[in-house]
């Protein structure tokens, strides 16, 4: 009889992947259903891309690769970071890995230690607490108040006990799922904060290029040396560049810390696969239009969605995003009166109205529900109206 781990006995699928299946099951079955819940680029890769991975596999890019990555590409990575992100950047700081996702599982398996605590500004991305419970340490959450517009305070963690085996923290800015984008005094203070702790920073900017409204992204290593040295940074093409299936991102960290995550790296996946990774050098050249066309895109679905959201604000509140493509709505107007958890509410929207949604309490804050509009304005129409009739009707 095969017995699991304890590191992995208590181990879930990631919930929005289950919310997907589900929804992807009801509609095998004939059902209609729209799902918000997947955080996916709609779009196809980019064409050149494409072309890049088929031309590279044609010519026999399809072999083993260094463990860190083909320094081609930690180069062109390296250098679009100096010149886009305002701090230098040398390729041996750069590891190529399989999905940012991936880059956070690494580092923290490089950081944290069994009985350890990471701190996590939250609401958070689903994915956090597993990842870290899986290095046999746990998370602390520091709150997010809907009054600040979901954006750090530090001053409202005056009260909170951080315990002395506290670590780490996790910063996460365009910000899933809230949509928030963090300025650069919110960082400043916060990785001062953090700095005065003597935590290291994992900053998760999987989202940096997806902006509106003129927000501009502030990486945590482009506030200073001192916040650089503590700091290991993941970022993609998965979600700017619709790659997510590509399994594609890199981490950026002190040489010596790199080192290891390439040695962890090598002693698992081995690497990225080799016409990915040569396909990415492709998607770092690309002129910005591509990308703005995109953006723009989301931004017009975004606009659509707040038009929508107004309408129903009988119901519901909301944090104007400016930044990913998620809304993060507080649904306790329509839930407290009816004793309804969110959870209830996102499984019967999906059983009679065929609406995916993601809980907020997915994202450890109940009484919410999260969005994610990179789905077509057709969609979004049709999930709209399905929304209207079930809060009407309940
Ligand atoms: C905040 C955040 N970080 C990381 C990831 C993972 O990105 P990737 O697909 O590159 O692994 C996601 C994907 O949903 C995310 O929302």
């Amino acid at each position: 009889m095969l017995k699991f781990a304890t590191r992995v006995q208590s181990l879930k699928s990631s919930s929005i992947m289950e919310i997907s299946a589900k929804a992807q099951e009801l509609k095998a079955q004939g059902f209609d259903v729209i799902s918000l819940a997947a955080g996916e680029p709609d779009f196809n890769t980019p064409e050149p891309i494409q072309k890049a991975a088929t031309q590279a596999m044609a010519e026999g890019i399809t072999r083993y690769t260094p463990a860190p990555g083909f320094l081609a590409l930690r180069e062109v990575i390296a250098e679009m970071v100096t010149r886009e992100n305002g701090y230098e950047v040398s390729p041996d700081e750069v590891t190529i890995v399989s999905g940012a996702k991936h880059g956070i599982y690494l580092a923290l398996q490089c950081l944290v230690e069994p009985g350890e605590a990471i701190l996590v500004p939250t609401p958070a991305w689903v994915s956090y607490s597993p990842m870290v419970e899986l290095t046999g340490a746990h998370i602390i959450p520091l709150p997010l108040f809907e009054e600040d517009g979901f954006r750090p305070n530090v001053d409202r963690w005056k009260g909170l006990a951080i315990p002395p085996n506290a670590k780490g923290i996790i910063i996460n800015s365009p910000n899933n799922p809230t949509g928030v984008v963090y300025t650069k005094e919110d960082l400043t203070r916060l990785v001062s904060w953090a700095i005065q702790r003597n935590l290291w920073i994992l900053s998760d900017e999987i989202y940096e290029k997806i902006l509106y409204d003129g927000a501009k992204h502030t990486s945590v290593s482009a506030l200073g040396p001192e916040a650089k040295n503590c700091t290991v940074t993941v970022s993609g093409f998965s979600k700017s560049y619709s790659m997510t299936g590509w399994r594609l991102g890199w981490t950026i960290a002190p040489k010596e810390f790199s080192k290891k995550l390439g040695a962890l790296q090598s002693q698992s996946n081995s690497h990225t696969t080799s016409f990915v990774q040569w396909a990415a050098i492709t998607a770092a050249k690309l002129p910005p239009t591509i990308l703005q066309s995109m953006v723009s895109e989301f931004d017009t679905r975004r606009q659509y969605c707040m038009k929508r959201l107004d309408g129903l604000s009988d119901y519901l509140t909301y944090t104007r995003p400016t930044g990913a493509f998620y809304f993060f709505i507080n649904m306790s107007k329509f839930l407290v009166p009816r004793k309804m958890s969110d959870v209830e509410f996102a499984k019967t929207l999906l059983e009679k109205e065929y609406l995916g949604v993601v809980p907020g309490s997915s994202f450890g804050k109940e009484n919410c529900m999260r969005i994610s509009y990179a789905t077509s304005l057709k969609n979004l129409e049709t999930a709209f109206n399905r929304l209207e009739t079930f809060l009407k009707t309940h």
